[in-house]
């Protein structure tokens, strides 16, 4: 019997990488504002949202996850929005059209500003300061009045994320997403490398399918102009999450309305602790990630606790280990998943496993190493017969310079040209849309 579940019950529980607050007061009277707000999401599209992992989990659809690392107050504009957002209906399109598999979009957008710090101070020559954790806690200047976390912060973190999803479900449904503009969503800097002629010659070959469709009089469907699209983040910030809890009134179930998928990060997956308890309750589709530092039967209890029902659509687990690591992790926990017979979307996040130093100070990730890791994550799969059902991305439509290495290449000495992540190192749309074709390429194969 599991024990009774609320919305505040995490807060009996241990809990880590949580900012410490001067004035709790303060504090409270925010979650109470946010509380009456209305929320971002409704249960009807977490629902729905279920019903594509189902179709991911069991093989019939791929997960496309992506957005920056950590959003940010200073760099907040339509233009950004927009730009990442057509990266992301560019792999999509590559993917759906190349592997013939329908792509399920999910930004880490509108809501991913808390970060988890792998030190709770930073320290800079003599001077020690608390860590960053991203702008909805505190400043990311090093002075000791940016660093206090400040409440109303989290004020401005949810107007932010409501406006960025108003123009998601804007560009998603009003027109912007039609494929008759495939040709549109190439962005400007990108136009004249080998990627982007690819994705021409991809997109041409869309216009000619649609030229035929039309004459056969079959082009009506709503679906060629426009599609769906959802929002994710990781659910970091308990105090700011449960204030977005409602109940729905058709099922009486709970959701955490602030999005439409929230996951546990790798730092705050332990299993008796306040964020595991927190997501077991709220019946949106949650992710965990999962590192290489998950053992095998612990899996299976944090399966048992989140997904109780085994249903298909609620879990994903994000396997974050490294291309290091990878082939000697994922073997044995694919494995004890399926003599369990347990239902769970398996992504790849190539991302944190790959993190570098640059000699110049910089961190970075290396193209190659993420493009290594995602061809492991589905070798795998292929090798113990299960499914590698999606990835999930760090990336920015901006044309900047994060992650060494691609067709354009990035060098080491290049990183301080566009290094402006406000955490971890970003592909750009060159390297999303590389990455995009190799995923297509892989799922064709695999699908054949
Ligand atoms: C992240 O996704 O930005 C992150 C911090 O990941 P992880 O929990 O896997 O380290
Ligand atoms: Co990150």
């Amino acid at each position: 019997m599991s024990q009774p579940w609320s919305p505040d019950s995490w807060r009996a529980l241990p809990i880590q990488q949580q900012p410490i607050y001067p004035d709790a007061a303060h504090l409270a009277r925010v979650e109470q504002s946010l509380a009456s707000y209305p929320p971002l999401v409704f249960a009807g599209e977490a629902r729905e949202l279920r019903r594509q992992f189902a179709e991911v989990t069991e093989g019939r659809a791929f997960l496309l996850q992506g957005g920056d690392c950590a959003e940010s107050f200073a760099e907040f504009s339509a233009a950004k929005i927009r730009d990442t957002f057509k990266v992301l209906l560019q792999m999509a399109i590559v993917m759906t059209f190349a592997a013939g598999c329908p792509v399920v979009k999910v930004g880490r957008m509108a809501g991913q500003f808390a970060k988890p710090r792998s030190s709770n101070d930073e320290t800079l020559g003599q001077v020690t300061l608390p860590a960053y954790r991203g702008d909805i806690v505190n400043g990311i200047g090093f002075d000791p009045v940016s660093r206090v976390p400040d409440p109303e912060r989290l004020l401005q973190a949810y107007h932010q994320s409501t406006a960025s999803l108003n123009l998601l479900r804007a560009f998603a449904q009003g027109g912007f997403a039609d494929l008759h503009q495939v040709h549109k969503w190439n962005l400007d800097f990108i136009a004249n490398s080998a990627l982007a002629n690819k994705y021409h010659q991809l997109a041409d070959r869309i216009d000619e399918t649609l030229a035929f469709m039309r004459a056969c009089g079959l082009d009506s469907a709503p679906q060629l102009r426009e599609t769906s699209f959802f929002t994710a983040h990781e659910a970091l910030l308990l105090n700011y999450e449960q204030a977005f809890v409602r109940q729905d009134s058709l099922t009486g179930d709970h959701y955490d309305c602030s999005a439409h998928m929230l996951w546990i990060g790798d730092r705050t997956r332990q299993l008796d602790g306040a964020h595991v308890e927190f997501l077991r309750g709220v019946h949106n589709p949650i992710g965990v990630k999962v590192g290489p530092s998950m053992q095998t039967d612990e899996l299976i209890c944090l399966i048992d606790t989140l997904n109780p029902s085994n249903d298909p659509g609620r879990l994903n687990l994000i396997v974050r280990m490294g291309a290091g690591k990878v082939g000697e992790h994922l073997p044995r926990l694919i494995r004890s998943v399926e003599q369990e017979g347990r239902k769970v979307l398996w992504s790849s996040d190539p991302m944190h496993g790959n993190t570098i130093k640059a000699s110049s100070g910089y961190k970075t990730r290396d193209f190659a190493q993420i493009l290594d890791e995602v061809k492991q994550f589905f070798q795998v799969h292929q090798a113990e017969g299960s499914y590698a059902g999606g990835i999930h991305i760090e990336m920015t439509g901006q044309n900047v310079t994060e992650c060494i290495g691609g067709a354009r290449p990035i060098t080491e000495d290049g990183l301080s040209d566009r290094y402006h992540t406000h955490c971890d190192p970003r592909l750009n749309a060159d390297q999303s849309l590389e990455l995009a074709f190799l995923i297509a390429q892989t799922l064709k194969d695999v699908r054949r």
